[in-house]
């Protein structure tokens, strides 16, 4: 293998500025908690402030300098290149890339541990994994520059969700393998926060460092914040009362309907984050608090287009299809035209105007659940639950055969205080909503409040029990 040691891609320089303001006074009582406020243009990255001319030229000079990088120094590239008749040098503007070939979580796989790194092993200053649900982890590497330019991207991410220098960060994705934790951790420190490395799990602790320690900040799952609230709850303390003004949601699909009812609980900005392992981690894409008008993508150092998941043909602006990443300056692991299969659509930017946003994720293709020919979401099921009555946000889509025929049965918590005349009404406006909105019958079990497992972390939403009969 030509391995091109110290392979630098074009300066990417422009950290987060730490100074500003400094942990902001926004007075005490709850309904002043959720000040949504913009960061002083001053205090933007240099990137952010860029015009989309500007940004077009950083761009396709960071993607020439990828699709090189790739070339020379990663075999898979080199052989994938060939077949597809495309040099490096066939990329003289961005719409270029098109003509490259596209690469998937089973490349990662083929080439496990470490066959798509393209720096020496002594470069590699860390590696995480994601578990996948069979087989092999997906491995990703970073070079120190690789892990700077994620902590850049993190810190620009918590300042744009209106975290600030000074500000007390509870991180409570998980720590180790998966990159959320640790991701999260770094950016917070750069941008000059304090960081509470909770983790996910004990509950009841959480609760108890979140009242003493009074993070303005949390960053954690939707559904493990639920949890929290939960627990919050359960010890008698209103959520509302706390110090948290922002949280920083991703790592799983959620809806509207689910940012309303965590801000109303908790009198907080939700705000959304997007990411995922192969391209760096959480921070790939955010969601700025002053518009909450779904995700800009941090399109400096990461390139997104959208294709028709079927004919895979490049989709224009504003059409749904799967989202593909390229990355611009990663060094250990560079990426091509990675199918994320996550389905969203791109925008114009608003609270950053060069870099596009990508519509909060309805969901992957392979979460789809094809229910006798209709094909269905949980987020779809996320939102008529949260607008039903007496419906707690928790609950399991359980699949199951009879007759060969697909049955999908929705196993939903009643919440706390609904009567339990109230439940069989409940479950029925449900049936009749999901035949409305979403086109299937399902059945409905509305179970007692707290008998659903809890999330610690990303939520297995679907329990397919089809194998089993
Ligand atoms: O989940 C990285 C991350 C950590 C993102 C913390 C945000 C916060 P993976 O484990 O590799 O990485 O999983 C990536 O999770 O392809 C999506 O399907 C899903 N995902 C991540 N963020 C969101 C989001 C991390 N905001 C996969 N909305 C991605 C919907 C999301 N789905």
């Amino acid at each position: 293998m030509t391995t091109t040691h110290n392979a630098v891609p074009p300066a990417h320089g422009e950290g987060p500025s730490t100074h500003g303001e400094g942990p902001s006074a926004h007075g005490e009582g709850p309904s002043t908690k959720r000040v949504g406020s913009a960061p002083a243009t001053g205090d933007l990255d240099l990137a952010e402030r860029f015009g989309a001319d500007e940004l077009q030229a950083k761009q396709l000079e960071r993607l020439q300098w990828t699709l090189r990088h790739a070339y020379a120094n990663v075999p898979f590239y080199t052989k994938k290149f060939d077949e597809a008749g495309v040099h490096p040098d066939d990329c003289t503007s961005l719409g270029d890339l098109a003509k490259f070939p596209y690469t998937t979580k089973y490349d990662l796989r083929d080439n496990y541990p470490f066959g798509m790194f393209a720096v020496e092993q002594q470069q590699v200053r860390r590696i995480h994994a994601s578990s996948g649900t069979t087989g092999k982890p997906t491995v990703v590497g970073y070079t120190q520059d690789d892990l700077d330019v994620w902590s850049a991207v993190m810190a620009r991410s918590i300042r744009a969700a209106g975290g600030r220098p000074g500000h007390k960060v509870h991180v409570s994705y998980g720590y180790g393998l998966f990159t959320g934790g640790l991701g999260a951790h770094y950016g917070a420190e750069t941008l000059g926060c304090t960081v509470i490395p909770a983790s996910g799990g004990m509950t009841a602790r959480q609760v108890q460092l979140i009242n003493d320690f009074r993070p303005e900040v949390i960053m954690v799952t939707p559904s493990y914040m639920l949890t929290l609230l939960d627990e919050f709850e359960r010890q008698g303390i209103d959520p509302r009362t706390s110090s948290l003004r922002v949280g920083i949601f991703g790592a799983e699909p959620w809806t509207e309907q689910l940012r309303t009812e965590l801000e109303e609980r908790a009198d907080l900005h939700a705000v959304d984050i997007y990411g995922l392992s192969e391209v760096m981690g959480p921070g790939v894409a955010q969601e700025c608090v002053e518009t909450k008008d779904g995700l800009h993508v941090w399109e400096d150092h990461f390139y997104p287009e959208i294709i028709d998941p079927i004919d895979e043909n490049v989709l224009a602006e504003g059409e749904v299809g799967e989202l593909l990443f390229t990355s611009l300056t990663k060094q250990a692991l560079p990426i091509i035209r990675y199918r994320t299969r996550d389905l969203s659509r791109l925008l114009p930017g608003t609270a950053r105007p060069a870099f596009r946003r990508m519509e909060k994720i309805t969901g992957r293709s392979d979460d789809m659940i094809i229910l006798r020919g209709v094909n269905v979401f949980p987020t779809q099921i996320e939102e008529i639950v949260l607008r039903t009555d007496g419906l707690a946000p928790h609950f399991r889509l359980v699949l199951s055969q009879k007759n060969r025929v697909d049955q999908m049965t929705v196993r939903v918590e009643a919440q706390d205080d609904t009567p339990a005349a109230r439940r069989p009404v409940a479950a029925a406006e449900l049936i009749a909503r999901i035949k409305d909105g979403v086109g299937v019958t399902v059945q409905v079990d509305v179970v007692d409040p707290d008998t659903l497992e809890r999330s610690v972390g990303k939520l297995r939403r679907v329990l397919d029990q089809r194998k089993d009969g």
